[in-house]
């Protein structure tokens, strides 16, 4: 095993960090295709209602103005997609993703739409992003942060990109912390899901990892305060679902 140091956790799984990327993508090259409708599933369609919350508080201008949002870990380009049609005809966004595979959905649904003038997508790690500094106007992470191995780089990376009073926001799974519910939740999250994932995309593992990464994830206040050490001033939280899922909110001041 490596050394405490260049140690981490793929799910429940203690793996070198150099390792933890590539498993990332095989997960998500196996369910690229599926993934769409298995969050729908999976959520019962609450993802969607997750994804407004974060789209109105990204609040693109209605009116023409310019307004740039770089979506990291954006996969298929949900987030892109919304803030989008949210925003005025000044509004343009930028899907970086790791995995060409979700990419290629993403881009698909883009052309289909003829929203591929509004919207770019690139192949690049969000621990490492080939992008200027204070080019955006917001930044945003929806289910991705708990999927890149550096955290920190993650975070300093977009805080690099966002210009003097942009914002981050980042949706997460959290913990559930409603008695009776949580029981309830572990049991739908261990039982139901990778068994789900198993018949809808052939891949079982890949939706046992997705859960017990959740598990894994920093509790909201420690992630908030990596986003405070990552330079985000005025950094907040909201939990939603009963603590399904935490809404994080920073400024680049
Ligand atoms: C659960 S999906 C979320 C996709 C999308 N944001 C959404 O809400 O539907 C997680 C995404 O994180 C991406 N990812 C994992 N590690 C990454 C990294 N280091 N840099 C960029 N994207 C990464 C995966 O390829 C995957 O598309």
């Amino acid at each position: 095993m490596a050394s405490a140091g260049d140690a981490t956790y793929f799910g429940f799984q203690e793996i070198p960090l150099r390792d933890k990327q590539r498993r990332v993508d095989e997960v998500f090259h196996s369910v690229a295709g599926r993934y769409d409708v298995m969050n729908d599933l999976m959520s019962g369609g609450l993802h969607r209602a997750w994804k407004d919350v974060l789209v109105t508080a990204v609040d693109p201008p209605r009116n023409g103005r310019p307004f740039s949002l770089l979506d990291l870990a954006g996969g298929t380009g949900d987030i892109a997609f919304r803030v989008v049609a949210e925003g005025g005809a000044g509004t343009r966004a930028t899907v970086i993703d790791i995995n060409a595979d979700m990419l290629a959905v993403g881009r698909a649904r883009a052309l289909e739409r003829g929203l591929d003038d509004a919207i770019a997508f690139a192949e690049c790690n969000a621990e490492a992003l080939p992008l200027p500094d204070r080019s955006f106007d917001a930044a945003t992470i929806a289910f991705g942060i708990r999927n890149v191995p550096r955290i920190e780089q993650a975070l300093a990376e977009a805080y690099r990109v966002l210009r003097i009073s942009g914002h981050f926001l980042c949706l997460e799974f959290s913990a559930v912390d409603v008695p009776g519910l949580d029981a309830l939740y572990d049991f739908y999250s261990f039982n139901l899901i990778p068994a789900l994932g198993q018949a809808v995309t052939g891949d079982g593992g890949a939706y046992r990892y997705l859960v017990e990464s959740i598990r894994r994830f920093p509790r909201p206040d420690i992630f908030a305060d990596m986003m405070r050490a990552a330079g985000f001033a005025r950094v907040s939280h909201r939990l939603m679902s009963g603590g399904i899922v935490a809404l994080y909110s920073g400024w680049r001041l």
